[in-house]
């Protein structure tokens, strides 16, 4: 089926229509940057013509997963298994939310996808990462997002937005260096190849940052139709 721009209820409104050439984005950055909110506020603007999923636990066998990697009791978990079950939850997900939803004409956003592997496992515990990106082939079939918005903000404002949500989990109690070697290697993927990436300020109130995201997604192609012809109809 070909990927062509598809109104579902937002677009029947007149509103907004994705790019068919860049139908899966994904979304990035340290703990409590604001991802998964971000995410959530993209699901209700897009409609029901997008699709917007998360990982780790996208899927049922995922949420299995994502309990035994954010869980305290695996504080003895070795960074090969950490980034095996990452992978097997990403390898689930593909096969069962993204793939599907693709083929369906839908636009796909990912809360997190392969690059949190490189970075967090990569960068943040040292492993090689020719070897992850490897891994990552077998476990997404190749599949790259054609858009990676990096959500920025300071290591200790997201920290301090996480504990206000309450209870740090196993990742966000790393080290503040384990942080700054993550924050590293993100800038430095996004610095490789600066036209995948979008990088946006995460700080301010959520509104301001669905704005900036909004602009950021319109400026780069991503949203066409009735936004991208210059119609400034807010259009939800
Ligand atoms: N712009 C913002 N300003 C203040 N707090 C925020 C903002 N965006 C999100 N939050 C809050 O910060 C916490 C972390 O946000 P979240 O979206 O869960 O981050 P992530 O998914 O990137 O870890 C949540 O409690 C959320 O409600
Ligand atoms: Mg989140």
């Amino acid at each position: 089926m070909p990927r062509e721009a598809m109104p579902g209820a937002a677009g029947r409104q007149g509103a907004r229509w994705y790019n068919p050439a860049m139908p899966f984005v994904t979304l990035e950055g340290l703990e409590g940057c604001g991802k998964s909110t971000q995410a959530r506020r993209l699901a209700e603007r897009l409609g029901p013509s997008a699709v917007v999923t998360k990982e780790p636990g996208g899927t049922a066998i995922g949420a299995s997963v994502r309990e035994i990697l954010l869980s305290h009791a695996s504080r003895g978990l070795v960074a090969p298994a950490e980034s095996l079950l990452y992978f097997a939850d990403r390898a689930q997900h593909v096969a069962e939310v993204i793939r599907p939803a693709l083929a369906a004409g839908k636009l796909v956003v990912s809360d997190r996808y392969v690059e949190s592997s490189l970075a967090y496992q990569g960068h943040g515990r040292g492993l090689d990462r020719e070897v992850l990106r490897q891994v990552a082939h077998l476990a997404t079939g190749g599949l790259r997002p054609d858009l990676i918005v990096l959500l920025e903000l300071p290591i200790e404002e997201g920290l301090l937005r996480v504990g206000r949500r309450g209870g740090h989990d196993r990742m966000e109690s790393e080290v503040r260096e384990f942080h700054e070697r993550v924050r590293a290697g993100y800038a430095e993927m996004a610095a490789g190849e600066p036209q995948l990436w979008a990088r946006v300020s995460g700080e301010g109130t959520e509104d301001a940052v669905a704005e900036r995201l909004w602009s950021v997604l319109e400026s780069r192609g991503l949203l066409v139709g009735p936004v991208g012809s210059g119609s400034r109809d807010a259009g939800r």
